[in-house]
């Protein structure tokens, strides 16, 4: 019994990136959020970060076989990765997407989610709290 959260690029310098945008609230923070649910449901949580593409490849198709859910911020990713849809639309576990910020209020180029189509939910706008949301969506029967 174990989710998967996957943050992609610049998620490892949250608390001190762009702070009027992201907060002051670090990636840790993030984990501990997210482990608080996970705890109550008895599940394991297993947290990931890379600023690299292939990468997230591999660690999504990994929770493929390995979670039974997967929380995913994929960063700018989320705006141009075919490869990164790709991976989620061949594993069988769902994935919920995840942004700090609301994409749809800001630049243009972040309105169009590449991931939005092949993943259960998308949470916006919430700042951390968003992740917590993710895992107990999840969770709950
Ligand atoms: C983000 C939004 C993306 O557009 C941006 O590239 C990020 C963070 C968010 O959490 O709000 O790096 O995914």
């Amino acid at each position: 019994n174990r989710l998967m959260l996957i943050n992609g690029p610049n998620l490892n310098l949250l608390g001190t990136r762009e702070p009027g945008i992201y907060g002051s609230h670090t990636l840790q923070d993030v984990v501990a959020e997210v482990k608080h649910v996970t705890d109550d449901f008895g599940y394991d949580l297993e947290d990931y970060q890379s600023n690299h593409e292939g990468a997230m490849v591999d660690k999504i198709q990994e929770a493929g076989r390995t979670c039974s859910g997967i929380i995913l911020n994929a960063a700018a990713y989320t705006h141009t990765s075919i490869a990164i849809r790709d991976a989620i639309a061949s594993i069988p576990v769902p994935v919920i997407e995840v942004h700090i910020s609301n994409i749809h209020t800001r630049e243009e180029f972040r309105h169009h989610s590449m991931l939005a189509s092949v993943c259960k939910a998308q949470i916006v706008g919430l700042g951390i709290k968003g992740y917590r949301y993710a895992a107990l969506a999840l969770l709950e029967k």
